[in-house]
């Protein structure tokens, strides 16, 4: 017998030893992305302010049977143990069963497109022109699990285990394609999953789950739970029956979540401080959009936000990139998902602390390119900002602020520039802007993020295309990609696995 082990990638068929047993099936073979709603057509205009109608009043997800409340230690046991008793019949049905109904959990969810979107935009401030794509990305992880855990299966002679229960414990900046992700994966592995969301956005996950069980997910396997209080988190997450935590959050988080558990099974993508490199040689109209968007969207709430501007060179001291950032923000509407189509939000509650410090306060040498503007009473709804001459070294530099506000920095090179984002102690996303083929190639080989984007922004990556996952203090533990290859792979181990080169 070979050791198991958890490849890298998917492991090479070997068809010319078992001509008997189907090549394991790639994604690729039958996964298609999902698009999104195209606003350009007036039908689909008509229909998103009908959402928006909707959302003000909305009581999407407020039925709260659909989640377990769980008050007392023994509540939870028993819950667990209620899951993990329902895993053997669900890993059973085998990848082909599972896929059957994670498909159908696509189309569900499809379908409730409509739902989804009136719940974020109720619960969690998203606007549509956010939550959309974040809906794609929800269906488009339905689907390419269900085909990753048929490949799973096709792998000659190997078998993968799933692990009995996962829990997943999400965040509320994508309430919907986050723990839906997390979830398929899980289950597309043949994992039982208890599901917490973020008390923030607990009716969209609520919405979520609802789907997953109309398309035939067993209640007893996937379990919908809120808590009480932390002392039952951190029960949760320590008890030894779960094989898996899947964590999106902050850095401190994870470490928290470490601190329940010795030998916590923790795959946790967590912070990010991500940088826009922009070279001289750049299309600066192009890079400014891409900066604008990439900073500003939902309110520069993502893990995956620019939340720096480095320009090098003669693209330092360039007054055309300012004036084509300060242009491409103009256009940003900023308002309550309900009022009107817009780009921008309200953020998930009032700033405070250094999110409201970098929001209202300059650090020596900096000035406001553009200021931010507070729109309302309670201090949640900002038009955004970006501050000029960010220095090395300063707070802005090195800190993750979640919220409307960039910073630009200059550096002399490109080495400097890169010196300047690897600084940083966090590697999720990083971009760069730039037309010339010898700059991206050094770039790619210095640059430490998990996502590495050239002439296109920072958010939004796209399910199989550009697999998603951190690097340095972004990732925590099984550091493996959502949405690629080998995500599944962290949610079992393998038995009798083909020796890989
Ligand atoms: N996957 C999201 C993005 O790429 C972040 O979680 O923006």
């Amino acid at each position: 017998r070979s050791v198991a082990a958890i490849p890298t990638e998917v492991p090479a068929p070997r068809r010319v030893q078992n001509r008997q047993l189907p090549a394991p099936a790639a994604p690729t073979d039958r996964f298609e992305n999902t698009p999104d709603t195209d606003p350009a057509l007036a039908p689909n205009r008509e229909w998103a302010a009908g959402i928006r109608a909707r959302m003000a009043s909305s009581t999407l997800g407020v039925d709260t049977l659909a989640a377990r409340r769980i008050g007392t230690a023994t509540e939870l046991d028993e819950t667990i143990a209620g899951a993990v008793s329902a895993a053997a019949a669900w890993r059973d049905l085998g990848s082909d069963g599972r896929a059957a109904i994670l498909h159908r959990a696509g189309d569900v969810l499809e379908a409730r497109r409509a739902e989804l979107l009136e719940v974020m935009g109720a619960e969690a401030g998203k606007v549509i022109e956010q939550g959309d794509p974040e809906v794609s990305e929800a269906i488009d992880f339905a689907h390419y699990y269900a085909e990753s855990a048929r490949a799973l299966a096709g792998v000659d002679g190997a078998a993968f285990e799933p692990v009995d229960l996962t829990v997943v414990t999400p965040p509320w900046n994508f309430p919907v394609a986050i723990p839906a992700g997390s979830t398929l994966a899980a289950l597309a592995a043949g994992s039982a999953v208890i599901l917490k969301p973020a008390s923030q956005s607990a009716r969209c996950g609520a919405v979520l789950a609802e789907a997953l069980w109309e398309a035939g997910v067993p209640r007893e396997v996937l379990r919908l739970v809120t808590l009480a209080d932390r002392a039952l988190g951190a029960q949760l997450v320590a008890d030894e029956r779960v094989g898996r935590v899947i964590l999106t959050g902050g850095y401190e988080t994870a470490e928290l979540f470490r601190s329940f558990r010795r030998d916590l099974p923790l795959l946790a993508e967590t912070s990010g401080k991500n940088a826009i490199i922009v070279t001289p040689s750049a299309d600066l109209d192009l890079a400014a959009k891409d900066v604008a968007y990439s900073a500003f969207g939902h309110a520069g709430q993502k893990c995956s936000a620019a939340s720096l501007v480095i320009l090098v060179g003669t693209a330092g001291t360039s007054e055309r990139f300012r004036r084509q950032l300060l242009d491409a923000v103009s256009g940003y509407e900023v308002g309550a998902p309900w009022e009107g189509p817009s780009r921008i939000g309200p953020l998930i509650g009032p700033a405070e602390g250094k999110l409201l410090r970098a929001l209202t306060a300059l650090e020596p040498g900096q000035s406001w390119l553009l200021e931010p503007e507070r729109l309302d009473e309670a201090g949640a709804m900002w038009r955004p900002g970006i501050r000029d001459g960010v220095r090395p070294g300063s707070e802005f530099h090195l800190t993750e602020y979640f919220g409307p506000v960039l910073g630009i920095m200059t550096a002399a090179t490109l080495d400097e520039a890169i010196d300047l984002v690897n600084a940083i102690e966090y590697g999720l996303t990083s971009g760069l802007h730039s037309l010339d083929e010898a700059e991206v190639a050094r770039w790619l080989e210095r640059i430490e993020a998990g996502n590495a984007y050239v002439n296109r922004g920072t958010t939004g990556a796209i399910v199989q295309r550009q697999p998603f996952g951190g690097w340095k203090r972004s990732a925590v533990g099984a550091g493996t990609k959502a949405g690629g290859p080998s995500y599944l792979f962290g949610l079992g181990t393998w038995r009798d696995a083909p020796v890989t080169a």
